[in-house]
């Protein structure tokens, strides 16, 4: 069992998504047995200024919790501003990105900018910490780049400035997404503080994820790309044998995107995710294609429905 302040989960995490990890994939994800899941990283300058977008960000449902909203930005009194707008929302836990390397956050000094940063990242989660009485976690990497493998004494860090768990990627700021993800830095935060520590990084099943307990030590396990077009990676049993039990899921998702996202943006949106869901099956460049090329709604429903009944073994005869 995880346990975050007074927050108690099991230990498989659904990883902050900027663009996918939105309401609708929350609540599935929650479904098919994420004990906690992450929101997509929110600006908080996007939150102080009340920004239409931003706030919708915040929507939430019980259903979903508990429930984390991560925040990004780099200076302190924002950040906190931003935090207590947060915690006006019935949610369970607030993070803060110190790990994401795309340039239009890096170059504000956020995200994983702020490893090469500690005493602005110390001033951030102390802000944060002090201005609101919900648990505060914070995501980071392994450090700035090879040459400078900070994440242990960062931890320390965040750990004397109040945050209540920290989530370690281990990869490097430097390194993107290249590589592979290092679980001895994961081990060495987790022996170097008390707080529950999350592993993360190329996590594609239970089983993986149980190995990276074993191998470091670590509370949780974080899940992040494996989700995509998958939230069966939180079961035991893994994602359906077959086309028919995906393009269900598939269809599952497209109704809570039908239920919970402004009408505009439906069809963008359930595009991303769907041309995912059928990855690696026989004939997906084409199904992609046939995903990409509907124009309305109704064309994805009846495609989906289409697809489900034609991978369905056919009824039994009399
Ligand atoms: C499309 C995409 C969006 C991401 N958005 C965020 C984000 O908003 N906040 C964050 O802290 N990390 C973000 N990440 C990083 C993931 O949370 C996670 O740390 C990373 O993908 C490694 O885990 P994985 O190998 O399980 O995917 C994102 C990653 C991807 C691929």
């Amino acid at each position: 069992m995880l346990q975050i302040g007074a927050l108690r989960s099991t230990p498989w995490v659904l990883a902050p998504l900027a663009g996918y990890s939105d309401l609708p994939f929350r609540l599935l994800c929650r479904g098919h047995g994420a004990g906690l899941v992450v929101s997509e990283m929110i600006s908080c300058h996007g939150l102080v200024y009340r920004q239409a977008a931003t706030m919708a960000m915040l929507r939430t449902v019980p259903a979903e919790r508990p429930v984390s909203f991560q925040l990004f930005g780099a200076d302190p009194a924002i950040m906190a501003e931003a935090a207590a707008i947060i915690a006006e929302q019935p949610v369970d836990c607030i993070d803060i990105n110190m790990g994401c390397p795309v340039k239009k956050v890096t170059r504000r000094g956020a995200g994983a900018a702020l490893m090469a940063n500690p005493d602005l990242a110390e001033a951030i989660i102390s802000a944060v910490v002090g201005r609101v009485r919900l648990p505060v976690t914070v995501k980071i990497r392994s450090g700035p780049n090879g040459q400078q493998l900070n994440a242990v004494e960062f931890a320390r860090m965040a750990e004397g400035a109040g945050a209540a768990a920290l989530t370690v990627h281990g990869r490097n700021w430097a390194q993107g997404f290249a590589g592979n993800a290092d679980r001895g830095v994961i081990a060495a935060v987790k022996k170097a503080v008390a707080i529950p520590v999350l592993g993360n990084g190329d996590i594609t099943s239970l089983t993986e994820a149980r190995e990276m307990i074993a191998d470091t030590g670590c509370d949780g396990v974080m899940i992040g790309r494996a989700a995509l077009g998958n939230p069966w990676v939180f079961q035991e049993t893994g994602r359906p044998q077959n086309l028919a039990g995906i393009a269900a899921g598939a269809q599952q998702h497209l109704q809570l995107i039908e239920q919970f996202l402004p009408a505009a943006r439906l069809l963008g949106l359930i595009k991303n995710h769907l041309c995912r869901y059928f990855r690696g099956l026989p004939g997906c460049a084409t199904l992609r294609q046939q995903i990409f090329a509907t124009t309305t709604l109704a064309d994805l429903q009846t495609l989906l429905a289409r697809l489900s009944r034609a991978a369905s073994p056919p009824p039994p005869s009399r």
